[in-house]
């Protein structure tokens, strides 16, 4: 029987305009959903909008619209984005449709039923901009998961009684897998063990919700409302066969996704509802962190939101969702910057994974007619074809344990690090370039054996890197005429599938090269549309901390005297930053002989340098070489470019330079002392 597997995104409140937090926990979602499509799981794929609750209500008025136009407006363009960023979800839930209405009422029935809920008076304090009951709060207190004045509520509500769950919520979190990671689920059982106190679950002085079923007077509270969604889109609480069917079939969800601020609505109330319901539980719900805005932009206004599509105008949608998994460790809070962005961009995907497709495919085109060549039988392979085909295996093992970890960034940090700069090495090492001028036999032999080798490792990492990047990885596979990259088994995936005398598709740049105007455009695109309009006081977009200024200078140490004969002292020695980098981009500098334009990655940044070693080594010869580079050499032009840093290289006789390196590997950055 085909595994069904079943994630949800929180859905979305249509009181703000998306923007690329949200975007951040929808494309992690897309990514599993993607992943385990190719595993072949039956998958469903839930997002949508929470459109109900004061602070809609309130939203709206404001905007001089009925809480449903403004809804649906908002609701829409959640819907068009996740459209256009390519979001395979298999539903799109909007709590103001009527299966969901009928459906929580449902469940509110069943609760009821079965003893749970009961009538009282609350009196006390409650967050609208979390829809909130802040327990044990007095009137004047400010929210503690936003930081706004909470508001005194006193009603006559529905009670859900969830303090009769506390021991089964502590049963349930001693299992590591139900909330994720550790650190949350540290927090939820702390704060259940801390004691639990009934929970109001209706409203009374607003309408803008469902009606509680037999008492029209209340509406249920907005976080039942929307967590029911749930179960609501897969057809719980519907009469119809076929939604019971697809009830049956998904329930319990296998992952719900969330960000770490709702935590508590989801791991403590969420899995009580269900109890009460006599429902079975999620079986994980994982909490990502947030996503700040580069703290030098950061602004108490909370006009600091960046909108998803203006990356995509620009850099596409698989720029955004690499950028977003590999930069920030899942599960902690990560920045966002333009420079941050356009640099990943260009150094992995223009010049890593996209500079190797397009490479490896132009010389099979070049030399081979466009077929994948045979490579030489096994036993006339080098170890270095032999150390490749193991890297890729190990790497596809290691991908597969952090992607099931979520562990986006180490996934792809592996993928990256692990396979593509290895296939870089190889192919400069193995220089085909050089082979395929060469007309004897053993040469074409070895070149067929370099391609081939460099073609099936670029299959592997285009195939482990689809759930990330869908598009760009679907282009790359139909240049290596794999046909639909969406038909990929991925759970047999092994060295040596690469099917020998394939015919390439058309090449071309799957990821061109941005410049610096890329990030310029972004930013200004970004203030045309930043209004100071307050959207969502508890977006953390808006609470990145700015870090705090030095507020002192920094003692200067006096140094310590020259020696007289003209030695320096080790601290003069220190001034001199020397780094290990690697060579992403290696290019002749038109009408300049002597000069090649590098682009050096230092760990930190990739590095533009301009270096007069043109004579003494071709271009294509230097990418994926380690070097050193004077990192902190004050920047300087030569023919219109400038040159940050400086490379060492030893000068021979007659002028020729040759370039410092290492016998032992050296990670990208180390500094030399
Ligand atoms: N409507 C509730 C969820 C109900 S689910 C039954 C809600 N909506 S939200 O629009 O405020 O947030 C939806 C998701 O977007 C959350 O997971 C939240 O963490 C995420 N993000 C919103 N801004 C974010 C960042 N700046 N960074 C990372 N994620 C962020 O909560």
């Amino acid at each position: 029987m085909t595994r069904k597997f079943y994630i949800t995104t929180p859905i979305y409140y249509v009181n703000a305009r998306p923007h690329i937090g949200h975007a951040y926990t929808t494309i992690a979602c897309d990514t599993i959903a993607r992943r385990q499509r190719l595993l072949g799981a039956d998958t469903f794929f839930l997002t949508g909008t929470d459109e109900h609750g004061q602070k809609i209500e309130r939203a709206a008025q404001a905007a001089g619209k009925t809480p449903q136009q403004y809804a649906d407006e908002i609701s829409a363009q959640f819907h068009n984005l996740w459209k256009r960023m390519g979001i395979s979800n298999d539903d799109f839930i909007r709590t103001t449709e009527e299966r969901h209405i009928k459906r929580v009422q449902e469940l509110f029935r069943r609760i009821r039923d079965n003893g749970y809920i009961y009538k009282g008076t609350y009196t006390g304090q409650y967050c609208v901009s979390c829809e909130l009951y802040v327990d044990g709060a007095q009137p004047g207190d400010l929210c503690p998961t936003c930081g706004r004045v909470t508001e005194t509520v006193h009603e006559e509500n529905y009670f859900f009684k969830l303090s009769a769950f506390q021991d089964k919520l502590l049963e349930l979190y001693a299992n590591p897998e139900f909330i994720r990671p550790e650190a949350r689920r540290n927090e939820v059982i702390s704060f259940v063990r801390s004691g639990l106190r009934d929970l109001s679950i209706s409203r009374s002085t607003f309408s803008w919700g469902i009606p509680v079923p037999d008492d029209p007077k209340h509406v249920i509270y907005v976080w039942l409302d929307a967590l029911a969604n749930y179960l609501t889109a897969i057809g719980y609480g519907s009469t119809h066969a076929g939604a019971q069917e697809a009830f049956k079939k998904y329930w319990p969800a296998d992952v719900h996704m969330i960000g770490k601020e709702i935590v508590r609505f989801h791991c403590v109330y969420w899995p009580a509802f269900l109890l009460a319901a006599g429902l079975a539980l999620p079986k994980t719900i994982v909490a990502h962190g947030w996503l700040l805005f580069e703290e030098s932009k950061m602004s108490k206004s909370r006009g600091n939101i960046v909108r998803t599509e203006t990356i995509l105008d620009v850099l596409g949608a698989d720029a955004l969702r690499y950028f977003l998994l590999r930069e920030v460790v899942f599960g902690q809070d990560g920045s966002f910057s333009f420079d941050a962005l356009v640099q990943r961009y260009n150094s992995d995907l223009a010049n890593g994974l996209g500079n190797l497709a397009s490479r490896t495919l132009t010389m099979i085109n070049r030399y081979f007619k466009g077929e994948v060549p045979y490579p030489s039988p096994g036993a006339s392979r080098t170890k270095e074809d032999n150390d490749l085909r193991e890297e890729a295996q190990v790497v596809i093992g290691m991908c597969t344990t952090a992607f099931e970890a979520f562990d986006f960034s180490v996934a792809l940090e592996e993928i990256w690090i692990g396979l593509i700069a290895k296939v870089d090495k190889y192919i400069v090492e193995n220089e085909p370039w050089v082979l395929g001028e060469k007309q004897d036999d053993e040469s074409r032999a070895r070149l067929a054996t370099v391609l081939y080798t460099s073609a099936e490792a670029l299959r592997i990492a285009t195939a482990l890197a689809y759930p990330v990047m869908p598009d760009a990885t679907a282009k790359i596979w139909a240049q290596m005429g794999l046909g639909d990259i969406k038909k990929l088994e991925l759970a047999d995936l092994t060295w040596g599938q690469l099917p020998l005398g394939t015919k390439l598709g058309d090449v071309y740049p799957v990821f061109p090269r941005a410049d610096k105007s890329a990030i310029e455009r972004m930013q200004q695109m970004e203030d045309q549309q930043r209004s100071p309009v307050v959207e969502d006081a508890k977006d953390p977009m808006g609470k990145a901390p700015v870090a705090a200024e030095a507020k002192t200078q920094p003692a200067v140490p006096t140094p310590a005297p020259a020696a007289a004969d003209g030695r320096i002292t080790i601290d003069d020695f220190a001034k001199i930053e020397l780094r290990v980098g690697v060579v992403k981009v290696a290019e002749r500098v038109p009408k300049a002989d002597k000069l090649l334009r590098l682009e050096i990655d230092i760990g930190t940044e990739v590095r533009q340098v301009l270096a007069g070693i043109a004579e003494a080594y071709a271009p294509e010869a230097l990418i994926g070489r380690k070097v050193v580079i004077v990192a902190n050499l004050a920047p300087r032009k030569l023919r219109g470019l400038e040159s940050n840093g400086m490379i060492v290289a030893a000068s021979l006789e007659g002028g020729k330079p040759v370039l410092a390196s290492f016998l032992e590997d050296v990670p990208v950055g180390a500094r030399l002392k």
